[in-house]
């Protein structure tokens, strides 16, 4: 049986290459493999976007992105948090198998209040919403970075009080996937961030991302020295794009010396153009084919609920909620 893989992804703006390969790029290579269903957080998202047409906008954007990057719609299931109303449904039912101490251990919520952002219902109740959406489509793996694992360990947890309420095996308890995807660096050798204004959108304009790329820090060791690749921001960076074969040749460069940094970046320019640039074109083209992504969206959309519709005929019925027609 092919394992049903599922991420979800907060539509918050312009994505970059830590994006990219720590998340976007293993979700395009599961599809061949997996059952893959890749949705837009858009009712998450309104933790922090409180504009419509800002959120219409960058809901529209993350399809761009994962189709410009060759997310197939006839392979994997793409679509908007919003189509699946079941999912807000099964928030509700989870909430009240779920105790508050499980939600108060939650870091990222710890993380945010500290951090200033409001100590809304919505934030703290966040997991519970990340976990119908897992639940919904009964996934067996979530893909995520390290800073989502716990919200997976709640995912099953739910399921598992639930599951203790209401019957074995109603819900499926799934597990984080976690992807062996080093902690991108961005330009001053920080983790690249939107936040950190450190970061190379992978869709930029190739002029302005080799601007960046030039601009990477790095020591000052004079050219003729041997440098140590292991500890350079832009070898960092270069071996994501470059083949094993390119990458030794590049590690025996830095040890031999003799070679400037800045041979280094206008290769990892020259690499960064030859993955994106394809991608901003399709990018370009699909802009102005809203009808197009619009239909890859409502057909995911039509996709998924039809899976969550059997996952909340089940619970339902395990819990007694009765639905007039159904
Ligand atoms: P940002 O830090 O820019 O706000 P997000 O938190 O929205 O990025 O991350 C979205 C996804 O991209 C997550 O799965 C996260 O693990 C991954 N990601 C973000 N930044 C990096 C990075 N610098 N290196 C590796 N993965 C990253
Ligand atoms: N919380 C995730 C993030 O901030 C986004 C997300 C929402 C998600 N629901 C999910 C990820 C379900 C995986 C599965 O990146």
């Amino acid at each position: 049986m092919r394992k049903r893989v599922l991420s979800g992804v907060q539509p918050s703006g312009q994505l970059h290459v830590g994006n990219y390969f720590g998340a976007m790029s293993q979700h395009v290579a599961g599809q061949d493999e997996c059952d893959t269903f890749i949705f837009i957080a858009n009712y998450h998202a309104l933790n922090t976007i409180q504009d419509a047409a800002q959120l219409r906008q960058l809901t529209i954007d993350v399809a761009l992105d994962y189709l410009a990057v060759g997310l197939d719609p006839n392979k994997a299931c793409l679509y908007r948090q919003s189509d699946v109303p079941e999912v807000t449904e099964l928030t509700w039912i989870l909430s009240t198998v779920t105790g508050k101490g499980l939600l108060e251990r939650a870091v990222s919520y710890k993380d945010k209040v500290a951090k200033g952002q409001a100590a809304s219902m919505g934030l703290f109740c966040y997991p519970v919403l990340q976990a119908a959406d897992i639940l919904i489509v009964d996934s067996d793996l979530v893909p995520v970075g390290k800073d989502q694992v716990q919200h997976i360990e709640m995912t099953a947890d739910m399921a598992g009080y639930f599951n203790g309420v209401y019957g074995e095996n109603l819900l499926k308890q799934p597990a984080a996937k976690l992807n062996d995807a080093a902690i991108v660096p961005g330009i001053d050798g920080e983790k690249m961030s939107k936040s950190y204004g450190n970061a190379i959108g992978i869709f930029e304009a190739a002029k302005s991302a080799k601007k960046k790329i030039m601009s990477i820090k790095t020591d000052s060791t004079p050219v003729e020295d041997p440098k140590n690749p292991d500890t350079c921001n832009v070898f960092a960076l270069l071996k994501l794009f470059t083949t094993p074969e390119e990458t030794a040749e590049w590690v025996n460069r830095y040890r031999a010396g003799g070679m400037g940094y800045g041979d280094v970046k206008k290769r990892l320019a020259e690499l960064f153009e030859e993955r994106f640039g394809p991608a901003r074109e399709k990018r370009e083209a699909l802009v102005k084919d809203a009808a197009y992504v619009e239909d890859v969206l409502a057909e995911g959309g039509r996709k998924a609920r039809a899976e969550a519709k059997k996952v909340m005929e089940r619970v339902r019925s395990a819990c007694g909620i009765m639905v007039s027609g159904k």
